[in-house]
């Protein structure tokens, strides 16, 4: 197992470009099970949940070649429909496979996701849709089997779950009829899953709003989309500039998918630009002196606060002039990290669904664990920013979301390298 070793202190400057999308690349990726048609998808990172998504679509019976960052799907043989315990632990995302198989085939089976780091995170919304399209569930050995023939509903979800919204999407895409999915998610992977399944065919309105509505069509053909650049990982880097000082330039970067994390930077007092190219966005750049000022934030659906930089935004905190509080509402375990970054010499108090962190005027290297992929980025940040050296474990977390963390953050001034542990 691979551990990081981190020299803190330096600053971070310079420019890198930022990477497509993870969660963005995973539903389209899952998207091509409703063609036998060859699809072309662009801009993927390359990442250990991609390549769990490619050997999950290897084994439901597509061809997949991997170049560069262009991924292929290729007919290979007949589909089959059940998506395996062995993948479906490793990434909950798996779980996506059924609006699509169940949608073409008539039934789908995958192994239950259990809970996880994070949270308890069921799939109830997910089931409760294609129930509504008229799939009958059972369950099999840990594994929900889904049969009948769907048809076009109306879905009111009970929360606005990404993966669900994305399920059900990807259902309605190959179902005749139109089908309206209500308080749908409206995060910026959702518009762009929207805009594939358009190019596969369906007819699609309103993705990245809280009305979609899918007009789907028995025969989708093949496509070639370009993944969104990934939001998270441009926040977690404007971040840990900000907690190490100094000034990026992340090119390809969306500022429009970061408003709330970029006012919240602006706040603490950064100094955050988007850089324009011809009328379009070429990217976005950060410079920061000092400790930051506090500021508090409350993660939301999108375009609220996204949890998933929650615990960076944790360890940016830890050094700032004086007392925040970091409010959690989409998951119910999701700081983990408060105690790791404790050991680092972060002040954090953590109640059920919030932590209050005062701020202090260093944090100090030690060796700590990373429990879920951003709770291993937050590590990064605060030994990025922290005096001295620092060990970071369990680096296969966040190899699940960052590709080769270590050579950006390298190319951006840090002492950084990775070790066998
Ligand atoms: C996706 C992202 C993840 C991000 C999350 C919230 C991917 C691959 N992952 O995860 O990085 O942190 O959105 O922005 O895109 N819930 C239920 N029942 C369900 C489904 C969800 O109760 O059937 C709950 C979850 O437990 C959680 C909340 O709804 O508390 C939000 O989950 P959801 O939006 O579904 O997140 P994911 O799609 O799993």
């Amino acid at each position: 197992m691979d551990k990081f070793v981190i020299d803190g202190g330096r600053r971070l400057r310079g420019a890198v470009a930022v990477n497509g999308s993870k969660n963005a690349a995973l539903p389209i990726l899952i998207a091509t099970l409703l063609t036998d048609e060859p699809c072309l998808v662009d801009n993927v990172p390359r990442l250990r949940d991609i390549r769990t998504t490619v050997r999950l679509l290897e084994t439901l019976g597509k061809r997949v070649v991997f170049r560069g960052k262009t991924v292929m799907v290729l007919p290979n043989r007949r589909l089959r429909t059940r998506a395996p315990y062995e993948l479906v632990k490793q990434m909950r995302a798996s779980i996506l496979v059924l609006g699509p198989l169940l949608a073409r085939f008539g039934r789908a089976r995958a192994a239950l996701p259990g809970g996880c780091a994070i949270g308890l995170r069921p799939v109830d919304i997910h089931l409760k849709g294609l129930a509504a399209m008229g799939a009958r569930e059972r369950t099999e050995q840990g594994d929900v089997i889904l049969e009948g023939a769907l048809k076009p509903g109306r879905i009111r979800l009970r929360l606005a779950s990404v993966g669900a919204t994305e399920n059900l999407m990807m259902a309605a895409a190959a179902v005749e009829g139109e089908t309206v999915i209500e308080n749908a998610a409206r995060e910026p992977e959702i518009e762009d899953l929207g805009r594939f399944l358009a190019a596969l065919g369906a007819r699609v309105a309103g993705a990245g709003t809280s009305r979609v509505r899918v007009r789907g069509s028995a025969r989708l053909h093949g496509a070639r989309h370009r993944v969104i650049p990934d939001r998270i990982e441009t926040g977690t880097y404007l971040i840990a500039c900000a907690a190490a000082g100094g000034g990026v330039k992340l090119a390809g970067a969306e500022p429009r998918h970061l408003g709330a994390l970029l006012s919240a930077l602006k706040r603490s007092g950064a100094e955050v630009h988007a850089l324009r190219a011809a009328g379009s966005s070429a990217g976005l750049s950060i410079r920061m002196k000092g400790r930051p000022r506090p500021v508090s934030i409350r993660t939301r659906p999108f375009p609220g606060f996204p949890t998933d930089l929650q615990a960076p935004w944790m360890a940016y905190m830890s050094l700032a002039r004086g007392r925040s509080t970091i409010r959690e509402d989409i998951f119910e375990r999701r700081f983990l990290h408060a105690a790791e970054l404790a050991r680092m010499g972060a002040e954090v108090a953590v109640s059920e669904r919030a932590a209050v962190v005062t701020g202090v005027p260093e944090l100090r290297g030690a060796p700590v664990m990373a429990s879920d992929i951003r709770a291993g980025a937050a590590l990064i940040v605060a030994a990025l920013a922290a005096a001295g050296e620092s060990e970071i474990h369990r680096v296969y977390h966040i190899d699940r979301g960052y590709e080769r963390i270590e050579s950006v953050l390298r190319r951006l001034g840090a002492r950084m390298r990775r070790a066998k542990a």
